[in-house]
């Protein structure tokens, strides 16, 4: 019976540890940073989808011009994105659509 007891005060000072641990694992997942993918979901589809970057007579035929068209699209989007979020935008286009050298 003791022992019973013991453990059940164990299980319940350890609740609030553990509760709180997975409210966190929570928080970091929701806050977690964004990724290309979902960063050009997110900003670039307004005025084109995917299609843009795979059509037969695509303009960016080099990384330098990858990086200069993504930016200029970035000041039409009004979203003002860091230059680390353009970068992972622009590593994402290249790693599924333009595969240049990098
Ligand atoms: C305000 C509308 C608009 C938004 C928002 C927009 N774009 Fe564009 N984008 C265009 C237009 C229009 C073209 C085609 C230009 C042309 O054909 O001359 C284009 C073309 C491109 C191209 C060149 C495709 C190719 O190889 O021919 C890339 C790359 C690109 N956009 C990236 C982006 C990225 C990255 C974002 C988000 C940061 C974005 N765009 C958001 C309007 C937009």
């Amino acid at each position: 019976m003791y022992k019973l007891l013991l453990t059940s005060i164990l299980l319940l000072s350890l609740q609030p540890i553990l509760a709180k641990e997975s409210a966190t694992t929570t928080a970091t997942a929701d806050a977690s940073e964004p990724t290309g993918a979902s960063l050009t979901q997110q900003h670039c589809t307004r005025c084109h989808g995917d299609e843009m970057y795979m059509r037969d007579d695509r303009q960016v035929k080099s990384l330098e011009s990858l990086k200069q068209r993504a930016h200029g699209c970035n000041t039409m989007t009004d979203a003002n994105l860091f230059e680390e979020d353009v970068a992972k935008i622009i590593d994402h286009l290249n790693t599924e659509f333009y595969h240049f050298e990098r």
